[in-house]
């Protein structure tokens, strides 16, 4: 059976409370949503994919020298769909392994996970949070490549390359993604009267 998001939050909450791992959980998911429907999926399928992006990461906490090791057998166990233990495994693709991107919905995890962490990473740090945020101001960011350096530029721009799509393109699908999800992620408007984050590494 294909993944749910309500199976995919009790799988992930079994090995991960780190809140930031959770807020990434949440962005990616927010993401695979949007490209869902950018890529002409039905109601059920948006919900399948965004359950996939939020499990994607289901081992790292436990195992962040190991990531994805961990992954196919105990999902497997856990009686998720082969199909979607793939694409999770896919998002290793040049990194962790060398299960690469096939499927639309694999290709838009590869390219969701560094992505929606520039993004957020943007979005923080203006007192609009993601309400605003313009595809064009994240470009900027991609260029600056001390701003979030952790976000892995190539990966960004192989993911996008993958999904046939602009970098602006992808990262518009992306903003349009993680909105509904703001406030779980930290990143409604501030009040004016409130500080600026500390900006990510
Ligand atoms: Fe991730």
């Amino acid at each position: 059976m294909k993944l749910t998001l309500e199976r995919a939050r009790e799988l992930l909450a079994e090995t991960t409370d780190d809140p930031k791992l959770l807020v990434h959980a949440t962005n990616v998911r927010g993401c695979m949503e949007a490209f869902a429907c950018r890529f002409g999926q039905p109601p059920d399928e948006v919900e399948h994919w965004g359950a996939v992006g939020h499990l994607h990461d289901y081992d790292y906490q436990r195992f962040p020298e190991e990531h994805l090791a961990h992954t196919e057998s105990e999902l497997l166990a856990a009686g998720v769909d082969p199909a979607d233990v793939r694409a999770i495994l896919s998002h290793g693709w040049g990194i962790c392994n060398d299960v690469k991107p096939e499927t639309d919905l694999e290709k838009s995890l590869y390219c969701a996970d560094e992505l929606s962490g520039l993004v957020w990473a943007a979005a923080l740090m203006r007192p609009g949070g993601i309400s605003d945020l313009e595809p064009r101001s994240v470009v900027k960011k991609f260029k600056d490549k001390r701003f979030a350096a952790k976000c892995s530029r190539e990966v960004i721009r192989r993911g996008a390359e993958l999904l046939g799509l602009d970098l602006a393109d992808a990262i518009a699908v992306c903003i349009e993604g993680m909105k509904p999800h703001a406030a779980e992620t930290g990143l409604l408007p501030r009040p004016a009267t409130a500080a600026a984050p500390v900006p990510p590494p």
